[in-house]
C-alpha cells in the first residue's frame, strides 16, 4: 500500500519506517525540517521518501495521522483534500503540556477528528502503544505470540487498511468497535504513557501490559 505519514516524529518517524520494512510505499511529511524527513526515508531502507503533506496524501491508501493535536488542524490544512481517504489516528487531544486529554468521557479526539475530516474515514490506532516499543514489536513479529493492539472506526475498508498496517508491525489486531470506542481507548493510553514514562520499568512494563489478554 502507498502510507502517507502526516508527522514524522517518534511515532510517524517509527512507524513509517516499520511501514517500508513491511514493504509499503512510504511518504514521511511534516517535521521543523525537510532534513530530516530525507534522513527517515533514507534510514527506513525500504521503499521510503521524503514530501509535503499533500504528496503525502496524494494517492495514498491512508495517511497516517501523528502530530500533536494542537498541530492537526495545520497539518490537515497542508495536506488538502482528505475527502474518502482513510485517516488512521494515533494523535490524542492533549493539551500544551501533554499532562491531561482536552477531550474525554463524552467524545474522544478521534470523534473529534472525524467531525473534521467529514468525508473521510477515521481509524483510531497506535494511540494505546509507547513509541519506544515499536522496533522491538517488529523485529519479534514471527513469534507466535504477539503484543495486542487495540483499533475502532466506523469504515470497514478503513479498518481492515488498518488491521493490515497493526499486523505487518507486529501486533494482533483487536477490533474495539465503532470510533466512539476511542472515548475509552484514548485515556487508557495515557494510563500506558505514564506506565512507560514516568513509571519504574519503563516501556517495558508498558509492553507487557498490552501482553496481559494472553497471559489470562
Ligand atoms: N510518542 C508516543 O509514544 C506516543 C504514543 C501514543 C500516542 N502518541 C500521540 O501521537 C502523536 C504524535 O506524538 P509524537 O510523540 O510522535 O510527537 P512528536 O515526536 O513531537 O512528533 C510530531 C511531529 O510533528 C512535527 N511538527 C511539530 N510542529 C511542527 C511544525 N510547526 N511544522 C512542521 N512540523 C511540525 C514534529 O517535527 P520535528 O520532527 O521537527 O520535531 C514531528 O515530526 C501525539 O498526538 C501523541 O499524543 C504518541
Amino acid at each position: 500500500m502507498r502510507i502517507g505519514i502526516l508527522g514524522s516524529g517518534l511515532m510517524g518517524g517509527k512507524l513509517g519506517t516499520l511501514f517500508a520494512r513491511a514493504g509499503h510505499e512510504v511518504v514521511f511529511s511534516y517535521a521543523r525540517s525537510r532534513k530530516k524527513l530525507t534522513r527517515l526515508a533514507r534510514e527506513a531502507h525500504g521503499n521510503a521518501r521524503a514530501g509535503t503533506p499533500a504528496e503525502a496524501a496524494q494517492d495514498a491508501d491512508a495517511v497516517l495521522l501523528a502530530v500533536h493535536w494542537s498541530r492537526v488542524r495545520d497539518v490537515l490544512k497542508q495536506a488538502g483534500n482528505l475527502s474518502g481517504k482513510v485517516i488512521i489516528s494515533c494523535s490524542l487531544p492533549m493539551n500544551a503540556d501533554d499532562t491531561a486529554l482536552v477531550i474525554a468521557q463524552r467524545s474522544s479526539g478521534a470523534e473529534a477528528l472525524a467531525r473534521m475530516v467529514r468525508k473521510s474515514h477515521v481509524v483510531a490506532a497506535f494511540s494505546t502503544v509507547p513509541s519506544e516499543v515499536l522496533f522491538g514489536v517488529f523485529k519479534s513479529r514471527r513469534k507466535r505470540t504477539r503484543p495486542s493492539l487495540v483499533y475502532c472506526g466506523d469504515n470497514t475498508r478503513a479498518k481492515q487498511i488498518a488491521a493490515r498496517l497493526i499486523r505487518d508491525v507486529g501486533f494482533d489486531p483487536v477490533d474495539a468497535g465503532p470510533l466512539r470506542i476511542a472515548r475509552y481507548t484514548e485515556p487508557f493510553a495515557l494510563l500506558m504513557a505514564q506506565l512507560a514514562y514516568e513509571g519504574e520499568g519503563g516501556a517495558e512494563l508498558a509492553y507487557r501490559f498490552e501482553r496481559f489478554r494472553e497471559r489470562t
